[in-house]
C-alpha cells in the first residue's frame, strides 16, 4: 500500500506558523486543521468543543494556536494518570490544601483547563503574545473557566507563586521554533530551553519536589528529554494514537522535579 501523502499538512502548517499566525481561523480553516493534523474535523477539540462547533460557540482560535495547541483527546488522560498518580502519593508543603496547577506557556489554555476541571484546583496561567492572550482571554470566558490568566513572562508568574505543595504541578510547553528539526526536537533548543525553564522552577520552589507535564513529539534529538530532566524522577509517558508521519506526533511525559 502506497504511503499516505502527508505534504498538505506540512503545507497547512507552515501557514498557520506563518502568514496565519496570528489570523483568527474561519471554521472552514478550523476543521480543515482537524482534518490535516488529527484524520477528522473534530480531531481539533479545545475546551471540550471541536473544531465544527467552534464558531458557533464564540471559540475562536488564531493560526499559531491551532497547530500548537494540546489537544481534548491528549490533555484529559494526561490529566486523569497524573490525579492517579496524586491520589497515590501524601503531599507535604507548607499548604498542601490547594496544590498550585500554573500552566506557564499556556496558549489556548487547554491543557490548564483539563487539569483544574480533573484536579477540581485553580489554575494560573501566563501568556506572552498579547494576540493569544486576548484571543485564549475571551475563550476561557465564553467556557466559564476559572483559570486567572496573565499577560506575562513565565518568570514573572513564578515569581508570584510560592510553592505549596510536593503536588504543586507545572505545564511546560514552550514553543519550539528552531528545535523542531527533521533530526528530532532538541529540548535544549526551545525557546526558552526547556533546562533553563526547569531551573526557573526549582529556584521559585526554594527546594520543595513538585510535578512537570510536558509535551514532546514522538522523535526526540540527542537523547534531550532525558538530559533536560536530569536528577527528576520520571513518572510516566502518554503516547496518544499517532495520526501524522513519525517526528509529528505528540508525546506527553510526567516528572517528579527535585532540587
Ligand atoms: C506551544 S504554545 C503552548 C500551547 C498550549 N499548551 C496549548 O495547549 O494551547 C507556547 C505558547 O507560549 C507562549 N510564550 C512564549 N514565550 C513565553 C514566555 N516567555 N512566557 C509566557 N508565554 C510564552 C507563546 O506565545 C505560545 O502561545
Amino acid at each position: 500500500m502506497p504511503a499516505p501523502d502527508h505534504s498538505a499538512y506540512f503545507a497547512f502548517r507552515d501557514q498557520l506558523l506563518g502568514p496565519l499566525r496570528t489570523t483568527i481561523l474561519t471554521g472552514e480553516q478550523l476543521c480543515e486543521a482537524g482534518r490535516l493534523i488529527y484524520g477528522d474535523p473534530s480531531g481539533l477539540s479545545l475546551y471540550g468543543i471541536p473544531a465544527p462547533d467552534m464558531t458557533a460557540k464564540g471559540i475562536t482560535l488564531l493560526g499559531r494556536t491551532a497547530i500548537e495547541c494540546s489537544v481534548d483527546a491528549y490533555t484529559a488522560p494526561v490529566a486523569d494518570t497524573l490525579a492517579m498518580l496524586q491520589a497515590a502519593t501524601p503531599p507535604h508543603g507548607p499548604d498542601t490544601a490547594k496544590p498550585l496547577i500554573v500552566d506557564l506557556f499556556c496558549g489556548s489554555g487547554n491543557f490548564g483547563h483539563h487539569l483544574g476541571q480533573r484536579l477540581s484546583r485553580p489554575v494560573h496561567a501566563s501568556e506572552l503574545d498579547p494576540a493569544v492572550y486576548t484571543t485564549t482571554r475571551k475563550n476561557l470566558d465564553r467556557v466559564g473557566s476559572a483559570i486567572e490568566l496573565h499577560l506575562l513572562d513565565y518568570r514573572d508568574l513564578l515569581g508570584k507563586l510560592p510553592a505549596r505543595s510536593t503536588h504543586d504541578t507545572y505545564v511546560v510547553e514552550p514553543p519550539w521554533g528552531p528545535a523542531f528539526t527533521a533530526a528530532g526536537l532538541d529540548l535544549t533548543r526551545t525557546a526558552p530551553p526547556v533546562p533553563e525553564i526547569l531551573n526557573d522552577i526549582r529556584r521559585s520552589r526554594d527546594g520543595l519536589p513538585c510535578h512537570i507535564a510536558i509535551k514532546t513529539n514522538d522523535h526526540i534529538a540527542h537523547d534531550s528529554l532525558t538530559r533536560s530532566f536530569t536528577g527528576a524522577r520520571h513518572l510516566a509517558t502518554i503516547t496518544p494514537q499517532p495520526s501524522l508521519p513519525h517526528g509529528a506526533n505528540m508525546d506527553f511525559h510526567l516528572y517528579e522535579l527535585t532540587d
